[in-house]
């Protein structure tokens, strides 16, 4: 079985070396583009199109029995067009886990953080009006984690007040929709030390793969 990951640039890894562990006979191929990464302070056409052609080695070579977007801006702007352009390619996307977050917070104040492309995305809106239309939801700004993250030039104190200030509101859940913060998730917990749940999608893009993998081979 192979899987193709794709992202701009290192949350692919971190999705990549969880799914290592669910399928340990799987081969997977990591694609990113780090010429062009941060994706998050991009249009949404450019997105597309970056993703379009950096998927290229995977799409042409058509082996790859899923290609998850493990990046939450390139599902929210161009998974849509990519499953209907390569309709014979199965598509996984991430994306921030607002319906988790809903059936999980007792405040009703959840922080999301994610990029502004994701933020500012159709199906990001269209996900919080659909799961979470009564959640207060708070969108700190993150704008700079994922080239921070990137270059390992992270500081611990930035994250620390951004990540304080939400607690300050009362979110007792905070979702990580940005893969590039899956890097960066212990710091977290560890600023967040139990006041908060943390949540990110890992564990569910695992399951999804098995799922279509199981319709694959029906
Ligand atoms: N890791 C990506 C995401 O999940 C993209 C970050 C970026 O390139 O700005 O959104």
């Amino acid at each position: 079985m192979k899987l193709g990951v794709f992202d701009s640039g290192i949350g692919g890894e971190a999705i990549a070396r969880a799914l290592r562990t669910t399928f340990p006979s799987a081969q997977i191929e990591t694609v990113s583009d780090r010429e062009h990464v941060p994706y998050g302070d991009k249009s949404p056409a450019e997105v597309r199109n970056l993703t379009e052609t950096a998927l290229q080695p995977l799409l042409v070579a058509g082996d790859c029995h899923v290609i998850i977007l493990a990046c939450n801006t390139a599902t929210a702007v161009a998974i849509e067009y990519l499953r209907d352009k390569y309709p014979s390619q199965k598509f996984i996307g991430v994306e921030p886990m607002i319906k988790p977050a809903a059936a999980h917070t007792k405040s009703g104040v959840v922080a999301v953080c994610a990029t502004p492309a994701t933020l500012a995305s159709q199906r990001y809106k269209q996900l919080v009006q659909t799961y979470g239309p009564t959640l207060e939801i708070i969108e700190p700004d993150c704008k700079e984690w994922a080239y921070l993250i990137e270059n390992s030039l992270i500081n611990r104190a930035h994250i620390d007040t951004i990540i304080e200030n939400a607690l300050q509101h009362e979110a007792d859940v905070i979702v990580l929709g940005c893969t590039h913060y899956h890097w960066i998730k212990e710091m977290i917990e560890e600023i967040v030390a139990g006041r908060a749940a943390i949540l990110e999608p890992s564990e569910a893009i695992g399951q999804r793969v098995k799922y279509l993998l199981r319709q694959i081979a029906e």
